[in-house]
């Protein structure tokens, strides 16, 4: 299991807000709601888009290519929850945010807006 790492500071995410952070070879959209943070697979598993790019109402994400929707607190999409794509542990350390993800080896990095 991997260590968790600082992927952006508090102040770079306000609340509604979302990114996408570059995590070893993994790509996750992270999300802070109302209720906190969130972190799940940026590519969508339908045909790739950004999910961070996507609309949040509810704990759920739509992707803005063609609406698939995806629970952030669990990643299963919400139409048919058998069917889930990854989410990582996140927390606050002081004014920190770090991801847990297994198997990503080398440092974040933000995907060039
Ligand atoms: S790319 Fe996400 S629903 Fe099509």
């Amino acid at each position: 299991m991997s260590d968790f790492q600082t992927v952006c500071r508090v102040q770079d995410l306000a609340e509604g807000e979302s990114k996408t952070i570059v995590l070893g070879t993994k790509l996750i959209a992270l999300f802070r709601g109302a209720d906190g943070y969130y972190a799940i697979d940026d590519v969508c598993p339908h045909m790739g888009a950004s999910l961070s790019g996507g609309c949040v109402e509810a704990g759920i994400v739509t992707c803005p290519w063609h609406a698939w929707r995806f629970r952030l607190a669990d990643g299963a999409w919400a139409d048919n929850p058998r069917i889930k794509i990854c989410c990582y542990p996140v927390r606050v350390l002081r004014d920190e945010i770090q991801v847990q993800a297994a198997g990503a080896a080398s440092g974040p990095s933000e995907v060039p807006s």
